[in-house]
């Protein structure tokens, strides 16, 4: 992990990350930039600040690092914990991410792609005793970020995970419906693999008009074909043997929303079936966070809002309310800045209190590694809170692991 300051001109200010490392004062005293201010936060809050510093004739701001953990690191700290902070078990998931890649590939040899689905159940059946045992999906997510090509297959994966993860909260006695919103989830836009020539993220963005879009030039016909993809899914998963109701529902109607709006069937309110409801939800959560589609370190708390800002129009507040109750305001992988100076890495939250979750500190108020880190249960010692998030380490990378020993068959 990096430990530096150094001092960044002011016309570059907003252009490089960092935490402002001293206060900035004006000539008769008065704090013009606190110490510890993000500058991702303050490039979108206070642009004008520099304005502001150039005519208190300041000319350089002294900056540090944000923590550069290797994933390695963490994953460390995460296994010595007491209590543990369970994750699930990353071969299953990179597994799921390589079995889904060789659906889409092979989508138009019929028995090839039956038999990669059913492969592809048979993983999906043993993912909800591993969502049963963490508390943290946000950690379980696989990064996208550098991996394009499969970035639809990831995608998918995460969305299944979560999907899973709000349907055991929904529902935590009804494991095959957890199960079937699961396979809902790494199935939802199946049908997109049979439109390779169309943009493949158009229609999957909630309709927030400032995120930044992969695809910005859809054209009106194109968006109508593409929302066929969620009938396509359905019809296809029927055509091998896929009946199951819920599983089914999820595909169909993932793209419908609260107030009629949607597609196919502009299904509204409790008229959608609840499978498509938490598939939706997943599926909108997962394309905010991913780094792919909004570069930005404090993506997961821009999602958690824009999340609350579409709910009355897009979503069934209750499955987005079970989302936030079990992630919290600041996600398990959230980096964030303490009150005290210290910054530390967000590693569970706790239901009944989204404020204040166990966080491993990582850094000391004078950005000195802590060694061995420490955990901090924020609850307890009461002083200290959280001032702000400040990066994102939720993604973690997946590791190229050798698939080894897992029972479950791979499509060629
Ligand atoms: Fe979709």
């Amino acid at each position: 992990m990096k430990q530096m300051t150094w001092n960044v001109a002011l016309d570059e200010l907003l252009s490089v990350e960092g935490i402002v490392a001293e206060d900035i004062l004006s000539k008769n005293g008065p704090v013009l930039l606190p110490a510890g201010v993000s500058l991702s936060a303050l490039r979108e809050a206070e642009p004008e600040i520099v304005a502001l510093l150039a005519k208190h004739h300041i000319t350089h701001v002294r900056v540090r690092s944000v923590p550069d953990i290797t994933a390695g690191e963490f994953r460390t700290a995460l296994r010595k914990l007491v209590p543990a902070v369970n994750e699930l078990n990353p071969m299953l998931t990179q597994l799921a991410v390589s079995q889904l890649g060789a659906i889409y590939q092979s989508i138009e040899d019929r028995r090839t792609r039956e038999r990669g689905i059913k492969t592809m159940l048979a993983i999906a059946s043993r993912l909800p005793r591993e969502i049963r045992k963490t508390s943290s999906i946000t950690l379980s997510m696989v990064d996208s970020n550098e991996r394009e090509g499969e970035r639809d297959y990831i995608h998918a994966v995460n969305t299944a995970l979560l999907a899973g993860y709000i349907a055991q909260r929904v529902f935590p006695i009804w494991p095959a419906f957890v199960e079937s919103c699961v396979m809902g989830g790494f199935f939802h836009d199946i049908g997109k693999a049979f439109m390779a020539e169309l943009p493949s993220a158009a229609s999957s963005q909630p309709s927030q008009p400032s995120q930044p879009r992969r695809n910005k030039n859809v054209l009106p016909g194109e968006a109508k074909i593409y929302n066929l993809h969620t009938l396509l899914g359905e019809a296809l998963l029927r055509d091998v043997g896929v009946n199951d109701a819920y599983i089914l529902s999820a595909v169909r109607s993932h793209h419908e929303k609260w107030n009629g709006q949607g597609s196919p069937d502009r299904l509204s309110g409790e008229n959608i079936p609840v499978a498509g409801r938490i598939v939706a939800v997943a599926n909108a959560f997962e394309n905010l966070t991913s780094s792919l589609l909004i570069d930005d370190p404090r993506r997961a708390n821009k999602a958690i809002s824009t999340m609350i800002s579409l709910t009355n129009s897009d979503f069934d507040r209750r499955i987005v309310g079970a989302l936030l109750a079990s992630i919290g305001l600041y996600p398990p992988g959230a980096v964030v800045l303490l009150s005290d100076g210290r910054i530390g890495i967000v590693l569970e939250t706790k239901e009944h209190n989204l404020l204040c979750p166990r966080v491993l500190v990582c850094l000391d108020k004078n950005n000195r590694r802590v060694t061995p880190f420490e955990t901090l249960n924020i609850n307890k010692e009461g002083t200290v809170y959280i001032k702000e998030a400040i990066d994102d380490f939720g993604k973690r990378k997946q590791e190229q692991e050798q698939l080894s020993g897992e029972a479950v068959e791979k499509v060629d």
